[in-house]
């Protein structure tokens, strides 16, 4: 997959985008053909354990993408710039380009930036744009749109981000109603978290969708389809149970 064969896909088949952090993971996700990873800026919650994504930096950020291009070396890596790193369009050509060289493909960028987006674009660099909830900005993690007046905005944004050049967009928790109309109005495919069915595709963050997330409340739209907590949880109890009795290591774990 290249960011063409990514635009080319709406109205065709739906597309999935999982985020990754790392090589085993990613390594997974490439093996099941997922079509676009995302190193997400999540990573600061999820990954961290900070409470939102505004403490990420830029040396976090190609750490991790570094790690997931080892892991997946033939998918389309897309890596989130963090919250400070396009404050102008040269810091965000600079970062951009390091982005790249740790082995992302292409960037994802927050909220409608026209300045940088365009320098981006204008250096080749390929952008996923991002409108609704926008992480880096928000105070409180809310459903975004609800009024006329921001329902109205954020379709404004969308359409302005398709004309700048974005290859596709995150629409993230808007009503139904307002990513059916934006998806319908551009394009480009639309990627929806919290933003119903209507989209072209839908990404999730995937220690949610691996149910690796403790005893957090989730938001509605998090699906889990699997419970790495308790598959975690019972091999390390099996662990000590073994050593403690003496089980483990036995003889064909053993060199003799
Ligand atoms: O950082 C992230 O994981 C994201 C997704 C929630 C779209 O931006």
């Amino acid at each position: 997959m290249n960011v063409n064969e990514i635009r080319e896909l709406k109205g065709k088949r739906k597309i999935t985008m999982l985020t990754a952090y790392d090589y085993q993971i990613a390594r997974i996700l490439e093996d099941a053909e997922i079509d676009l990873i995302l190193v997400g800026d999540s990573l600061g919650m999820v990954f961290q354990g900070n409470p939102d994504t505004k403490k990420v930096t830029m040396a976090a950020m190609e750490y991790h993408t570094r790690a997931v291009a080892q892991g997946a070396k033939n998918s389309l890596i897309v890596s989130d710039m963090p919250i400070h790193s396009y404050d102008t369009p040269q810091e965000a050509l600079a970062n951009a380009q390091q982005l790249l060289q740790a082995g992302a493909h292409a960037v994802k960028i927050e909220g409608n930036q026209p300045e940088v987006i365009t320098v981006l674009l204008k250096n080749n660099i390929p952008v996923m744009g991002h409108v609704g909830l926008l992480p880096q900005f928000a105070e409180k993690y809310k459903v975004q749109g609800k009024t006329p007046k921001q329902a109205d905005q954020i379709w404004r944004d969308a359409l302005n981000l398709e004309k700048i050049g974005v290859f596709s967009m995150v629409l993230e928790c808007i009503p139904e109603w307002l990513a059916r109309k934006i998806t319908h109005d551009v394009k480009i495919p639309t990627i929806g978290i919290g933003a119903g069915k209507h989209c072209d595709g839908q990404v999730l963050v995937i220690t949610e969708v691996l149910g690796l997330v403790g005893n957090q409340n989730l938001p509605k739209f998090v699906k889990r389809f699997a419970n790495l907590d308790k598959t975690i949880r019972d091999a390390i109890i099996e662990f000590m149970d073994e050593v403690r009795t003496g089980k483990y290591p036995d003889k064909q774990h053993t060199y003799h």
